[in-house]
């Protein structure tokens, strides 16, 4: 029994497999009815319940879909309907969630949150993203990547705006997949140091350049979110807003890329904010293809947490 708690605190070759199998689960589907059960029902009997404290389509949809076809069942639980936020503790939660389902994934707040949950479960735990880290995304990210340009290993990644969540699942990413990471943004928005120092420990780059046009030659992949996180206050809006203007993902920005380089959002995305409508809707974004594959790289992160 695994959890998936981080990119960096999952087992390199485990990570490997585990896209190498989303890849495969996918191509097996390929041309069925969004709502077909997978041949191999490997959750036939299981209970997953998705906890969400925060907004979520992708997540929520995409997990929920990907055990439904795998044969399981699902249970969506909104924190705010849950004794959880209304002072149960979070140990306790996950103890009885335990005795009701078989794996838990939870969309939280803190990181500490979901590793409290993670140690009091006797059940697998997934993170569905905290503020800290989105690492679902990276393995739809990475499996997206390599479907259309092969492997990662080796690449170089440009992240260009918040230093964010997702950004610092990217750079662990870079560790375990083995390719160069470049963030591009201003400086009190940087990525968090442990992450960066985590991926140099595992001998890529990991570097920072304010210069946007400077960070993004030569890439193969430009990569950005939004400018304002749902766990940023509201009021930081406007500054940001000055912080990041020119870090904006366009036409001008993508230029400086290789040729063929490709262009990712986690999604949602601020259009004309964070990346122009026409970046985003651009030959080189694969932002759909991006979103699609969260539900095939979930259930190979599912299927690694079962066992199954
Ligand atoms: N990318 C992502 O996690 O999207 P949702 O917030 O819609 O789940
Ligand atoms: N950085 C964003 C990602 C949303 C999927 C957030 O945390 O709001």
């Amino acid at each position: 029994m695994n959890s998936f708690l981080g990119i960096d605190t999952t087992d390199k070759a485990d990570l490997r497999r585990m896209i190498d199998a989303a890849r495969a689960m996918k191509d097996a589907r390929a041309g069925q009815p969004r709502g077909a059960p997978d041949a191999e029902q490997p959750l036939r009997n299981r209970m997953v319940a998705l906890i969400f404290e925060k907004p979520s389509t992708r997540t929520r949809v995409s997990f929920d879909l990907g055990v439904r076809q795998m044969g399981g069942q699902t249970m969506v639980l909104s924190g705010k309907e849950m004794q959880l936020g209304h002072g149960e503790t979070i140990a306790d939660t996950a103890r009885v969630l335990s005795r009701y389902v078989d794996l838990i994934m939870i969309r939280t707040f803190e990181e500490v949150t979901l590793l409290e949950m993670a140690e009091y479960a006797s059940v697998p735990v997934i993170n569905g993203l905290t503020n800290r880290t989105h690492p679902c995304q990276i393995m739809a990210d990475v499996m997206t990547f390599e479907e259309h340009r092969g492997p990662i290993a080796g690449k170089k990644v440009v992240w260009s705006g918040d230093g964010n969540n997702v950004c610092a699942s990217m750079i662990h990413g870079a560790g375990q997949f083995g390719f160069d990471f470049t963030f591009t943004g201003p400086q009190p928005l940087d990525p968090e140091r442990e992450a960066l120092d985590f991926a140099r420990a595992q001998g890529v780059q990991a570097v920072i350049e304010r210069d946007p046009m400077k960070a993004v030659e030569g890439a193969d992949l430009v990569v950005t979110d939004t400018w304002v996180s749902m766990h940023d206050p509201q009021s930081a809006r406007e500054r940001r807003h000055n912080q990041l203007r020119g870090y904006q993902v366009n036409k001008l920005l993508m230029g400086q890329a290789k040729p063929d380089a490709l262009f990712m959002h986690c999604l949602p995305a601020h259009r004309d904010d964070e990346v122009t409508s026409e970046v985003m809707d651009g030959p080189n974004s694969v932002i759909f293809d991006e979103a699609e594959n969260r539900l095939h790289a979930q259930k190979a992160v599912m299927r690694w947490c079962l066992a199954v």
